[in-house]
C-alpha cells in the first residue's frame, strides 16, 4: 500500500477494509476534470499572490494539464488506491513534476476543495439538463402549435369535465417545465460561488485572493463563511429538489400517455420505435418508455430525501457522511440525463387519434355547465340554471342521447326560454372557442401563449 498523504501522524497502515470503504476514487473520479480546473485557479492564484514561485507554478499548471488529457484520452486510468479524486491527482502531479508538485496545496484543504468540485461540476451538469428540458419543452411546443384545434375532454377525478384542446392540455406542462428551467438555472446560479480558500474550516494565514481563483473559475462570486464554504450542501439538495419536481411533472405526463394510449382510451399511439412488446402475449404494445419514466421519479425523489436526511444532523462542519452526497447526486444527474432523450423521442413520434379525441369531447356531457351559462344570458341565476342543466343530463342518460340530441321541443319543457341558438351554444367547438380568458384554451389564446414563447 502507497504511504498516505496523511502518513505523519500514525504509526500503523490503514486496515484494508477500511481503506476500502473509505475510498470515494470509484465515484468521485467522473469530478476529475473540475478537480483539476480547481487546482490551475489555485495554483494562478498562489503565484499571483506571491506565495508560491512562478517557475514552480508553471511546472504544476503543466503537469496538471498533462495529467488531464492523459485521463482524457484513456492513457491514465484510476486504477490506483488514492483515497479520493483529490490525492490521486495530487499525487499524479508530485510523480510527474517532483518537490514543485508539493506546493500545490499550499493554504487549501481537501474541504473546500471538494465543496469547489462538487459546485463546479453540478453547474456543468445542471445546465447540460436545463438544455435537456428546453429541448422537451420546444418538442411540446411543436406538438401543441400542430394541435390548436384538436378537441379533447378536460378532464377532474378522470371522469370528463370540459372541452379543451390538446394544445391547451399540452401548454400545462410547457409551464411546468418553464418552471423546472427556472428551477435549474438557480442551481446553477447557487453553485456558481467559490468556497476555495475556506481552508479545512477556518480559512488560512496565507494572502490568499479568493475573488481571483473565483473569477479564474468563471464564477460569480465568493462564499462569506468559511465554515459554511466546506460544509453546506444546500446546492445539492437544492439540485435533487428541482430534479424532483421535474421529474413528478413528467411523471404526471407519463402516466397520460399510458392511458390515453390504453385501448380504452386510444387517444394516441406511441409509435413502434418507442414501445416494446411481450414475450409471451403477442398482441402487446407496451408504453414501457413512460413506464419507465414514471418509476425513475421515485428514484430521484429517494435522492432528494437522502440528501435531506444525510445532511440534518450533521454538526458544523465537515463529516464524512457528507462524502455520501456526491454518489445521491450523481444517480440523480444520470437519471435525468437517461430520461429525457427517450422520452422526448416517444412523443415527437405518438400519432395522436384527432378524430377519437373528439368524440370523446363530445360525449360525457362536457357541455352541460355551457348549457348553464347559456341560460345565465337568457336571465336565469346560475344555481337555477345549473339545475336545469343537471336534469337535462338525467334526460339524456335515461335515453342514452346527448345534450346536442335533445329536440327544441324536449327542451322547452325544461326551459322555455331555450332556443334554437342553444345548438351553437353547446356544441363542442363553441364551448372551447368562446373561453378566450387568459390562459383558456381558445384556440386563439393558446395560440398567441404559444407564440409568445
Ligand atoms: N473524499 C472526501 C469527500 O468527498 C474529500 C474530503 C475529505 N476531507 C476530509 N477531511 N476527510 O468528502
Amino acid at each position: 500500500m502507497s504511504e498516505k498523504m496523511w502518513a505523519g501522524r500514525f504509526s500503523k497502515d490503514t486496515d484494508k477494509t477500511v481503506n476500502d470503504y473509505n475510498s470515494s476514487l470509484p465515484f468521485d473520479c467522473r469530478m476529475y476534470k473540475q478537480d483539476i480546473e480547481g487546482s490551475r485557479a489555485h495554483c494562478k492564484m498562489l503565484v499571483k499572490q506571491g506565495i508560491i514561485p512562478a517557475v514552480d507554478g508553471a511546472k504544476i499548471d503543466e503537469g496538471l494539464v498533462s495529467i488531464l488529457n492523459d485521463i482524457e484520452s484513456g492513457k491514465l486510468t484510476f486504477d490506483s488506491d488514492a483515497e479520493d479524486i483529490h490525492m490521486f491527482v495530487e499525487a499524479e502531479l508530485t510523480k510527474r513534476i517532483g518537490e514543485p508538485g508539493k506546493k500545490l496545496h499550499t493554504g487549501r484543504s481537501r474541504n473546500d476543495q471538494v465543496a469547489l468540485d462538487q459546485r463546479l461540476y453540478l453547474r456543468d451538469e445542471a445546465t447540460a439538463i436545463t438544455e435537456l428540458i428546453s429541448s422537451l419543452r420546444s418538442s411540446l411546443i411543436s406538438i401543441a402549435k400542430e394541435n390548436l384545434y384538436t378537441y379533447m375532454p378536460g378532464y377532474t377525478h378522470l371522469q370528463r369535465a370540459q372541452p379543451i384542446t390538446l394544445a391547451h392540455h399540452l401548454s400545462a406542462y410547457i409551464e411546468m417545465f418553464g418552471r423546472d428551467i427556472d428551477r435549474m438555472r438557480t442551481v446553477i446560479d447557487h453553485c456558481n460561488i467559490s468556497p476555495l480558500g475556506s481552508g479545512a474550516l477556518a480559512g488560512t494565514t496565507y494572502p490568499l485572493n479568493r475573488e481571483y481563483s473565483a473569477a479564474k473559475l468563471g464564477m460569480a462570486d465568493i462564499t462569506m463563511n468559511s465554515l459554511d464554504g466546506v460544509s453546506d450542501r444546500d446546492f445539492a439538495v437544492e439540485f435533487a429538489s428541482a430534479s424532483s419536481l421535474f421529474m413528478m411533472h413528467v411523471s404526471r405526463l407519463s402516466e397520460e400517455i399510458i392511458l390515453w394510449a390504453s385501448q380504452e382510451f386510444k387517444f394516441i399511439e406511441l409509435d413502434d420505435a418507442y414501445s416494446t412488446g411481450s414475450s409471451m402475449m403477442p398482441q402487446k404494445k407496451n408504453p414501457d418508455v413512460a413506464e419507465l419514466t414514471r418509476g425513475k421519479s421515485g428514484r430521484v425523489i429517494g435522492d432528494l430525501v437522502s440528501l435531506l436526511v444525510l445532511m440534518k444532523g450533521l454538526p458544523l462542519t465537515y463529516n464524512k457522511d457528507m462524502q455520501e452526497v456526491q454518489e445521491t447526486v450523481f444517480d440523480c444527474v444520470d437519471t435525468l440525463k437517461a430520461v429525457i432523450p427517450p422520452f422526448e423521442g416517444m412523443l415527437k413520434t405518438m400519432k395522436i387519434n384527432k378524430d377519437r379525441m373528439e368524440q370523446a369531447a363530445a360525449g360525457g356531457f362536457t357541455n352541460a355547465t355551457d348549457l348553464a351559462d347559456y341560460l345565465v344570458r337568457k336571465g336565469i341565476p346560475f344555481r337555477s340554471t345549473h339545475e336545469i342543466s343537471g336534469k337535462l343530463v338525467h334526460y339524456c342518460i335515461e335515453r342514452g342521447i346527448s345534450l346536442s340530441d335533445v329536440s327544441l321541443e324536449e327542451f322547452k319543457t325544461f326551459s322555455p326560454l331555450i332556443e334554437n341558438d342553444v345548438y351553437d351554444a353547446i356544441s363542442i367547438k363553441t364551448c372551447v372557442d368562446k373561453r378566450t380568458v387568459a390562459g383558456g384554451p381558445a384556440p386563439e389564446t393558446v395560440k398567441a401563449y404559444l407564440d409568445s414563447l
